[in-house]
């Protein structure tokens, strides 16, 4: 595609992210955590793979030692090195891609499963869009998109209280820095769930479940139907 002067520029939040920190040097469950997602999604060896907003790179491995082909891609180069030392250090390949959800280049119709975590909120709402049907087109009919993201999950009734509220909630049972949280609130772009869902449609997946199980957290089961049947 030529370079369009309007196109996004993927990168304004590069350094930005608010939990980046916390997940470098985080000694947390988020193995069993993608050992879980892998398992219910039933990833089977020689799968093809996107995990786009990667990180460090723990799921992607999972997923390679369950013998899939794995593209690990994030905007981050300094993510994608941790990447790569998570793999050499599980002894397990991984493909790093150096690019973002705007950006991630794909044959069309050709993973077996794409997952993003914790990513989609560093696009403004018209480029999530955009992305969500960048990963439609990427995966093959009938192949699923897991989605986890910071997601506002009700109206808030007194921002002041809800920002606290979660605030709070994120450094008592995450560990999150203040810091961090005000980031977020302040230079990202979570949106609410309910737009989340209806983009997710829109762009043509089958919503199989939605959950919104903590203050902000949104996880979204997709399946990209099949030609000739109903989404
Ligand atoms: C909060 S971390 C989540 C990492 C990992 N998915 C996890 O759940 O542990 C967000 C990641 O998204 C990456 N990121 C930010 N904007 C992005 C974009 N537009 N496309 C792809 N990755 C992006 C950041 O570099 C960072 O590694």
């Amino acid at each position: 595609m030529l370079a369009r002067d309007w196109y996004y520029s993927e990168r304004r939040q590069l350094g930005l992210d608010s939990a980046v920190a916390s997940i470098c040097d985080r000694h947390d469950d988020s193995d069993a955590r993608a050992r879980a997602v892998l398992t219910m999604l039933g990833v089977q060896p020689g799968w093809r793979i996107a995990d786009i907003g990667c990180g460090n790179g723990v799921l992607a491995c999972e997923a390679a030692q369950l013998g899939a082909e794995v593209d690990a891609i994030d905007i981050s180069p300094a993510m994608l090195a941790l990447a790569e030392i998570q793999a050499r250090d599980r002894k397990v390949a991984i493909r790093t891609q150096s690019a973002g959800l705007l950006s991630f280049a794909y044959q069309p119709n050709s993973y077996d499963l794409v997952v993003s975590e914790f990513a989609l909120h560093h696009l403004p709402d018209f480029w999530k869009a955009v992305a969500l049907s960048r990963i439609y087109g990427a995966l093959k009919p009938g192949a699923c998109f897991f989605l986890r993201d910071i997601v506002f999950v009700s109206m808030p009734d007194s921002p002041e209280r809800s920002v606290e509220a979660w605030a709070d909630f994120n450094i008592k049972n995450h560990g999150f820095a203040r810091d961090s949280v005000i980031t977020h609130m302040r230079d990202e772009y979570s949106t609410f769930g309910w737009v989340i869902e209806r983009m997710l449609t829109d762009v043509g997946f089958t919503l199989i479940s939605a959950d919104y199980h903590a203050p902000l957290h949104g996880t979204y089961h997709l399946r990209k139907p099949k030609s000739g049947e109903q989404s």
